[in-house]
Protein backbone atom coordinates (compact mmCIF):
# COMPACT_ATOMS: atom_id res chain seq x y z
CA UNK A 1 0.00 0.00 0.00
CA UNK A 2 1.43 3.56 -1.04
CA UNK A 3 2.38 5.59 2.40
CA UNK A 4 0.04 7.91 2.87
CA UNK A 5 0.02 11.09 4.69
CA UNK A 6 -3.39 10.52 6.39
CA UNK A 7 -1.77 7.62 7.79
CA UNK A 8 0.66 9.53 9.33
CA UNK A 9 -0.74 11.38 11.62
CA UNK A 10 0.00 10.76 15.69
CA UNK A 11 -3.11 8.37 16.40
CA UNK A 12 -3.50 5.68 14.30
CA UNK A 13 -6.56 4.54 15.26
CA UNK A 14 -7.22 0.85 15.39
CA UNK A 15 -8.35 -1.68 16.89
CA UNK A 16 -5.90 -3.85 18.17
CA UNK A 17 -6.30 -7.32 16.46
CA UNK A 18 -5.31 -9.94 19.03
CA UNK A 19 -2.21 -11.08 18.21
CA UNK A 20 -1.74 -14.09 21.17
CA UNK A 21 -2.78 -16.91 19.43
CA UNK A 22 -3.10 -20.09 22.05
CA UNK A 23 0.35 -21.80 22.69
CA UNK A 24 -0.04 -25.64 22.59
CA UNK A 25 0.49 -25.78 26.14
CA UNK A 26 2.09 -23.36 28.78
CA UNK A 27 5.16 -25.07 29.82
CA UNK A 28 4.74 -23.92 33.66
CA UNK A 29 2.69 -21.54 35.35
CA UNK A 30 3.77 -18.09 34.34
CA UNK A 31 5.92 -16.66 36.78
CA UNK A 32 4.68 -12.98 37.90
CA UNK A 33 1.20 -12.36 39.04
CA UNK A 34 0.75 -8.93 40.44
CA UNK A 35 -2.36 -7.72 42.63
CA UNK A 36 -2.67 -4.35 41.38
CA UNK A 37 -3.01 -2.90 38.11
CA UNK A 38 -2.14 -3.85 34.93
CA UNK A 39 -3.47 -7.59 37.18
CA UNK A 40 -0.82 -9.68 34.55
CA UNK A 41 0.09 -11.93 33.58
CA UNK A 42 -2.83 -11.70 30.72
CA UNK A 43 -3.91 -15.45 29.78
CA UNK A 44 -5.77 -16.47 26.68
CA UNK A 45 -9.18 -18.43 27.20
CA UNK A 46 -10.87 -19.36 24.34
CA UNK A 47 -11.38 -16.36 22.17
CA UNK A 48 -11.01 -13.81 25.31
CA UNK A 49 -7.51 -12.56 26.78
CA UNK A 50 -8.33 -12.50 30.29
CA UNK A 51 -6.29 -10.67 33.38
CA UNK A 52 -4.89 -12.67 36.74
CA UNK A 53 -8.09 -11.88 38.46
CA UNK A 54 -10.52 -13.76 35.70
CA UNK A 55 -11.80 -10.12 34.03
CA UNK A 56 -12.09 -10.20 29.88
CA UNK A 57 -9.94 -7.57 29.26
CA UNK A 58 -10.47 -6.02 25.40
CA UNK A 59 -8.08 -3.64 24.15
CA UNK A 60 -9.68 -0.25 22.65
CA UNK A 61 -6.36 1.27 21.36
CA UNK A 62 -4.29 3.58 19.15
CA UNK A 63 -1.06 3.16 17.41
CA UNK A 64 2.03 4.73 18.55
CA UNK A 65 4.44 4.55 15.91
CA UNK A 66 8.34 4.28 16.72
CA UNK A 67 9.48 2.16 13.91
CA UNK A 68 9.81 4.85 11.60
CA UNK A 69 10.09 8.02 9.99
CA UNK A 70 9.51 11.69 12.22
CA UNK A 71 9.74 13.50 9.22
CA UNK A 72 6.27 12.09 7.78
CA UNK A 73 5.04 15.09 10.07
CA UNK A 74 6.72 17.50 9.18
CA UNK A 75 5.97 16.81 5.39
CA UNK A 76 2.52 16.54 6.47
CA UNK A 77 3.26 20.61 7.69
CA UNK A 78 4.24 21.03 4.01
CA UNK A 79 1.44 19.47 2.36
CA UNK A 80 -0.78 21.59 4.40
CA UNK A 81 1.07 24.43 2.69
CA UNK A 82 1.23 22.83 -0.83
CA UNK A 83 -0.87 20.00 -1.61
CA UNK A 84 0.90 19.26 -4.90
CA UNK A 85 4.28 18.38 -3.57
CA UNK A 86 4.79 15.36 -1.60
CA UNK A 87 8.08 14.37 -0.13
CA UNK A 88 8.75 11.29 0.03
CA UNK A 89 12.06 10.73 1.64
CA UNK A 90 12.86 7.94 4.00
CA UNK A 91 14.61 9.09 6.96
CA UNK A 92 14.60 6.88 10.42
CA UNK A 93 14.75 8.35 14.06
CA UNK A 94 13.12 5.10 15.56
CA UNK A 95 11.38 7.24 18.47
CA UNK A 96 7.76 7.42 19.66
CA UNK A 97 6.18 9.80 16.90
CA UNK A 98 4.94 13.32 17.43
CA UNK A 99 6.83 14.37 20.13
CA UNK A 100 7.91 17.51 18.54
CA UNK A 101 3.86 18.87 18.84
CA UNK A 102 3.01 17.46 22.21
CA UNK A 103 4.19 15.63 25.68
CA UNK A 104 3.87 12.32 26.10
CA UNK A 105 1.60 13.39 28.85
CA UNK A 106 -0.63 15.09 26.50
CA UNK A 107 -0.82 12.15 23.85
CA UNK A 108 -1.87 9.44 26.98
CA UNK A 109 -4.32 11.89 28.44
CA UNK A 110 -5.70 12.52 25.04
CA UNK A 111 -5.75 8.91 24.08
CA UNK A 112 -7.64 8.09 27.74
CA UNK A 113 -9.97 10.99 27.06
CA UNK A 114 -10.67 9.11 23.92
CA UNK A 115 -12.04 6.59 25.77
CA UNK A 116 -9.02 4.23 25.05
CA UNK A 117 -7.31 1.92 27.19
CA UNK A 118 -4.10 0.70 25.08
CA UNK A 119 -1.61 1.46 22.25
CA UNK A 120 0.16 -0.67 20.48
CA UNK A 121 3.85 1.01 20.28
CA UNK A 122 5.66 0.17 17.40
CA UNK A 123 9.63 -0.46 17.20
CA UNK A 124 12.06 -1.35 14.04
CA UNK A 125 14.68 -4.44 14.89
CA UNK A 126 17.28 -2.11 13.43
CA UNK A 127 16.94 0.15 16.01
CA UNK A 128 18.44 -2.67 17.75
CA UNK A 129 21.10 -3.88 15.36
CA UNK A 130 22.52 -0.19 15.82
CA UNK A 131 22.64 -0.61 19.54
CA UNK A 132 24.45 -3.99 19.24
CA UNK A 133 26.80 -2.21 16.50
CA UNK A 134 27.45 0.43 18.46
CA UNK A 135 28.71 -2.25 21.63
CA UNK A 136 25.11 -2.29 23.35
CA UNK A 137 24.90 1.88 23.67
CA UNK A 138 21.92 3.51 22.07
CA UNK A 139 22.06 6.48 20.08
CA UNK A 140 20.68 9.83 21.39
CA UNK A 141 17.56 11.36 20.19
CA UNK A 142 19.94 14.32 19.66
CA UNK A 143 21.78 12.37 17.53
CA UNK A 144 18.84 10.43 16.01
CA UNK A 145 16.92 13.68 14.72
CA UNK A 146 20.17 15.04 13.60
CA UNK A 147 20.83 11.63 11.10
CA UNK A 148 17.05 11.39 10.43
CA UNK A 149 16.73 15.09 9.21
CA UNK A 150 19.86 16.53 8.64
CA UNK A 151 21.91 19.20 10.07
CA UNK A 152 19.37 21.42 9.55
CA UNK A 153 16.22 20.90 10.46
CA UNK A 154 17.11 17.95 13.16
CA UNK A 155 18.83 20.06 15.85
CA UNK A 156 15.81 22.73 14.80
CA UNK A 157 12.81 20.32 15.34
CA UNK A 158 14.70 18.06 18.28
CA UNK A 159 14.35 21.97 19.84
CA UNK A 160 10.67 21.44 19.54
CA UNK A 161 11.00 17.89 20.78
CA UNK A 162 12.72 19.45 24.03
CA UNK A 163 10.55 22.33 24.53
CA UNK A 164 7.10 20.04 24.46
CA UNK A 165 9.14 17.22 26.64
CA UNK A 166 11.57 19.27 28.85
CA UNK A 167 12.53 16.64 31.23
CA UNK A 168 14.54 14.95 28.32
CA UNK A 169 17.93 16.82 27.87
CA UNK A 170 21.13 15.68 25.69
CA UNK A 171 22.16 12.70 26.81
CA UNK A 172 18.30 11.39 26.54
CA UNK A 173 18.44 8.19 24.31
CA UNK A 174 15.25 6.63 22.00
CA UNK A 175 14.76 3.76 24.61
CA UNK A 176 14.56 6.37 27.23
CA UNK A 177 11.54 7.53 25.11
CA UNK A 178 10.56 3.93 24.61
CA UNK A 179 10.49 4.17 28.56
CA UNK A 180 8.85 7.17 29.12
CA UNK A 181 5.65 6.52 27.27
CA UNK A 182 5.36 3.07 29.07
CA UNK A 183 5.92 5.30 32.44
CA UNK A 184 3.46 7.71 31.47
CA UNK A 185 0.38 4.63 30.22
CA UNK A 186 1.19 3.15 33.70
CA UNK A 187 0.65 6.11 35.55
CA UNK A 188 -2.70 6.78 33.69
CA UNK A 189 -3.75 2.99 33.56
CA UNK A 190 -3.15 2.92 29.46
CA UNK A 191 -2.03 -0.70 28.25
CA UNK A 192 1.54 -1.29 26.15
CA UNK A 193 1.27 -3.71 23.43
CA UNK A 194 4.94 -3.53 22.05
CA UNK A 195 4.66 -4.58 18.56
CA UNK A 196 7.62 -5.26 16.32
CA UNK A 197 6.67 -3.20 13.03
CA UNK A 198 9.58 -3.81 11.03
CA UNK A 199 12.88 -4.57 10.17
CA UNK A 200 14.08 -2.10 8.38
CA UNK A 201 13.14 1.44 10.05
CA UNK A 202 10.60 2.83 7.73
CA UNK A 203 6.61 3.07 7.24
CA UNK A 204 5.12 -0.25 6.62
CA UNK A 205 3.97 -2.14 4.79
CA UNK A 206 4.08 -3.36 1.31
CA UNK A 207 4.74 -6.64 -0.27
CA UNK A 208 8.20 -5.39 -1.81
CA UNK A 209 9.75 -3.62 1.02
CA UNK A 210 12.26 -6.10 1.68
CA UNK A 211 10.36 -7.06 4.52
CA UNK A 212 7.25 -9.15 3.95
CA UNK A 213 8.50 -12.69 5.08
CA UNK A 214 10.99 -14.65 6.95
CA UNK A 215 14.82 -13.52 5.43
CA UNK A 216 13.22 -11.38 3.19
CA UNK A 217 16.14 -8.94 1.80
CA UNK A 218 15.70 -6.68 4.98
CA UNK A 219 14.27 -9.34 7.08
CA UNK A 220 17.05 -11.27 8.66
CA UNK A 221 15.58 -14.04 10.82
CA UNK A 222 18.48 -13.83 13.47
CA UNK A 223 18.28 -10.16 14.25
CA UNK A 224 15.01 -10.58 14.25
CA UNK A 225 14.65 -13.28 16.85
CA UNK A 226 18.05 -11.37 18.75
CA UNK A 227 16.05 -8.39 18.06
CA UNK A 228 12.71 -9.48 19.73
CA UNK A 229 14.94 -11.07 22.85
CA UNK A 230 16.28 -7.36 23.62
CA UNK A 231 13.07 -5.62 23.57
CA UNK A 232 11.55 -8.48 25.40
CA UNK A 233 14.56 -7.97 27.96
CA UNK A 234 14.14 -4.39 28.32
CA UNK A 235 10.67 -3.90 28.77
CA UNK A 236 10.43 -6.40 31.24
CA UNK A 237 10.28 -3.61 33.59
CA UNK A 238 7.52 -2.03 32.10
CA UNK A 239 4.59 -1.63 34.09
CA UNK A 240 1.81 -0.98 32.17
CA UNK A 241 3.19 -3.70 29.21
CA UNK A 242 0.56 -6.82 29.07
CA UNK A 243 1.27 -8.11 25.47
CA UNK A 244 3.56 -7.91 22.72
CA UNK A 245 3.40 -9.17 19.05
CA UNK A 246 5.97 -10.65 17.38
CA UNK A 247 5.84 -9.66 13.76
CA UNK A 248 3.43 -6.92 12.05
CA UNK A 249 1.29 -8.32 8.76
CA UNK A 250 3.28 -11.33 7.39
CA UNK A 251 2.83 -10.64 3.26
CA UNK A 252 3.99 -12.32 0.17
CA UNK A 253 7.71 -11.37 -1.18
CA UNK A 254 7.02 -10.34 -4.18
CA UNK A 255 9.72 -8.61 -5.35
CA UNK A 256 11.43 -11.71 -4.21
CA UNK A 257 10.53 -14.88 -6.25
CA UNK A 258 13.12 -17.39 -4.97
CA UNK A 259 11.99 -16.87 -1.67
CA UNK A 260 8.32 -16.77 -2.61
CA UNK A 261 9.01 -19.96 -4.09
CA UNK A 262 10.41 -21.69 -1.31
CA UNK A 263 9.39 -20.37 2.16
CA UNK A 264 6.45 -18.69 1.68
CA UNK A 265 3.12 -19.92 2.93
CA UNK A 266 4.47 -21.68 6.49
CA UNK A 267 6.72 -24.18 4.48
CA UNK A 268 9.68 -23.56 6.21
CA UNK A 269 10.67 -23.91 9.93
CA UNK A 270 10.50 -20.03 11.18
CA UNK A 271 6.93 -20.37 10.36
CA UNK A 272 6.37 -23.78 12.31
CA UNK A 273 8.13 -22.31 15.37
CA UNK A 274 6.07 -19.44 16.13
CA UNK A 275 4.36 -21.18 18.48
CA UNK A 276 7.68 -21.99 19.89
CA UNK A 277 9.42 -18.12 19.61
CA UNK A 278 6.35 -16.48 20.93
CA UNK A 279 6.26 -19.00 24.09
CA UNK A 280 9.94 -18.41 24.92
CA UNK A 281 9.35 -14.58 24.04
CA UNK A 282 6.25 -14.05 27.21
CA UNK A 283 8.71 -16.53 29.28
CA UNK A 284 11.36 -13.65 28.91
CA UNK A 285 8.86 -10.99 30.06
CA UNK A 286 7.23 -13.09 32.90
CA UNK A 287 4.02 -11.47 32.74
C1 LIG B 1 18.48 13.46 31.16
O1 LIG B 1 17.38 12.66 30.77
C2 LIG B 1 17.44 11.31 31.22
C3 LIG B 1 16.20 10.57 30.73
O2 LIG B 1 15.89 10.86 29.45
C4 LIG B 1 17.47 11.27 32.73
O3 LIG B 1 17.60 9.92 33.14
C5 LIG B 1 18.60 12.11 33.25
O4 LIG B 1 18.49 12.15 34.66
C6 LIG B 1 18.54 13.52 32.69
N1 LIG B 1 19.71 14.25 33.11
C7 LIG B 1 19.63 15.45 33.67
C8 LIG B 1 20.94 16.09 34.01
O5 LIG B 1 18.56 16.01 33.89
C1 LIG C 1 21.57 -12.39 9.16
O1 LIG C 1 22.48 -11.57 9.85
C2 LIG C 1 23.56 -12.30 10.43
C3 LIG C 1 24.37 -11.33 11.24
O2 LIG C 1 23.59 -10.76 12.24
C4 LIG C 1 24.36 -12.97 9.34
O3 LIG C 1 25.37 -13.75 9.92
C5 LIG C 1 23.44 -13.86 8.50
O4 LIG C 1 24.15 -14.37 7.41
C6 LIG C 1 22.24 -13.08 8.01
N1 LIG C 1 21.31 -14.02 7.38
C7 LIG C 1 20.85 -13.87 6.15
C8 LIG C 1 19.88 -14.90 5.68
O5 LIG C 1 21.18 -12.93 5.46
C1 LIG D 1 13.17 -21.24 22.61
O1 LIG D 1 14.07 -21.25 23.71
C2 LIG D 1 14.83 -22.45 23.80
C3 LIG D 1 15.60 -22.40 25.10
O2 LIG D 1 16.33 -21.20 25.18
C4 LIG D 1 15.70 -22.57 22.57
O3 LIG D 1 16.45 -23.76 22.61
C5 LIG D 1 14.82 -22.58 21.32
O4 LIG D 1 15.62 -22.60 20.16
C6 LIG D 1 13.94 -21.36 21.31
N1 LIG D 1 13.04 -21.46 20.18
C7 LIG D 1 12.87 -20.49 19.28
C8 LIG D 1 11.93 -20.78 18.16
O5 LIG D 1 13.43 -19.43 19.35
Amino acid sequence: MPRSLLRSSLLHLLALSGTLFAPPSWGSPLPRQSDSWPYGPFVVSGPEMKNSRGDSIVYAGANWPGHGEVTLLIHAAAIAVNPYVTVLTLHIAVIPDGLQYQSIEFVVSKIKSLGMNSIRLTYAIQMVDQIYANGGKDTTVQQSFTSALGSTNGPKVYAQFLAKNPSFNSSTTRLDVFDAVAAECAKQQIHVHLDNHMSRAAWCCSTTDGNSWFNDNDYNVSNWLRGLSYMASHAKSWIALTSMSLRNELRAPDNNPTLKSQSYNWRDDYARKLPETFINYTQKIGK
